[in-house]
């Protein structure tokens, strides 16, 4: 057996930010209706250092599995925080199909996702947006909205690393972190060490994408702010064990109903967004069935590019 092998710059050659995007929203879509599958993400922890998780996925003919890290204080060791791969099969006979970079796999699909929310449950017209974190995820996030045409602020701790983003996608430098946190959209990419979004913070219309809380332990917002929006998660069962909204349910402030998960508002099953005072917040923990997308989007371009092939 003869299989390509995608590096990660493979990956982001063959899937454009905008192919991403919409391979990501038909995911949400297809894993709401049933049709694509995913066991909720497992942990493997060697805390505080790091963890690792396995993600499996099954759905439009081809199976999944990702094994990924988080390790955090990485980049002081001059180490990305999230290394791995992922394994494409075909879910007919099984065989495999594909080994890809799993870093840039997950860049794509959380920028894909951030923004997918942010559109989704956002204000319309094109409202002004902040990238909050410009770590691997968080740069690629400036690089999808670039990619859909809107030019966000961005902050980062680091004053070295928000200013080579936002020179990298032409985006601007935001005045402060408050200043980035008051615009209409922001996606935080954070390692979730400190909350960004205090009790009382949150602005009436505003939305926010909370992408870097995705383990236990982790939060980007107070846990009783959560209680002052409508709450948004890319999965449930994932969102309410690992994510930020797992602070609120073990404070008991709130509970499966008063959460709605993405692909049931794109699929048009559930109301996003009510009104333009609605604050919207989407807890996403990152889903198997997202990095399928990314997957299978990359695949399709297989044939055309040279890449180099492990035999087995
Ligand atoms: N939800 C998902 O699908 C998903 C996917 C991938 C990664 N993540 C999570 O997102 C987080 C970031 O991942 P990454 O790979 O981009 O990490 P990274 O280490 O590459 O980047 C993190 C960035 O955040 C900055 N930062 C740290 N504290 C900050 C603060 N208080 N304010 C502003 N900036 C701050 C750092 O300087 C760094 O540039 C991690 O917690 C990771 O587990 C979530």
């Amino acid at each position: 057996m003869s299989v390509p092998v995608f590096s990660r710059d493979a990956v982001l050659e063959a899937v454009s930010p905008q192919d991403a995007y919409a391979a990501v929203r038909n995911a949400f879509i297809a894993h709401h209706r049933g049709e694509w599958v995913m066991q909720p993400k497992i942990y493997v922890t060697n805390y505080p250092a790091g963890d690792f998780r396995a993600m499996p996925a099954i759905g439009g003919g081809h199976a999944l599995l990702k094994w990924v890290t988080s390790f955090p204080g990485n980049p002081a060791l001059g180490l990305p925080t999230v290394t791995g791969l992922v394994v494409l099969s075909n879910s007919e006979t099984g065989q495999l199909e594909a080994v890809l970079d799993a870093a840039s796999v997950t860049a794509l699909r959380t920028a894909a996702a951030a923004v997918l929310a942010a559109d989704t449950l956002g204000v319309e017209n094109g409202p002004s947006v902040a990238v909050v974190g410009c770590g691997v995820n968080g740069a690629e996030t400036v690089r999808m909205l670039v990619a859909h045409g809107r030019t966000p602020v961005v902050w980062d701790a680091d004053e070295a690393r928000r200013r080579f983003v936002a020179d990298q996608f032409g985006a601007e430098v935001a005045g402060s972190l408050d200043e980035a946190l008051a615009r209409d959209a922001v996606v935080t990419v954070t390692p979730g060490r400190d909350v960004l979004f205090s009790e009382g913070s949150l602005r009436p219309g505003q939305h926010v994408s909370l992408m870097g809380a995705d383990g236990p332990g982790k939060a980007e917002i107070a846990t009783r702010e959560l209680g002052r929006a409508r709450l948004f998660c890319d999965d449930w069962e994932q969102a309410s064990h690992g994510g930020e909204l797992a602070a609120g349910v073990a404070a008991g402030l709130l509970a499966r109903d008063d959460v709605t998960e993405l692909g049931a508002v794109l699929a048009g099953a559930a109301e996003g967004r009510a009104d333009g005072e609605d604050v919207t917040l989407f807890d996403s923990t990152g889903l198997a069935i997202q990095d399928l997308a990314i997957a299978r989007a990359a695949l399709l371009r297989s044939v055309e590019m040279d890449l180099p092939r492990l035999e087995l």
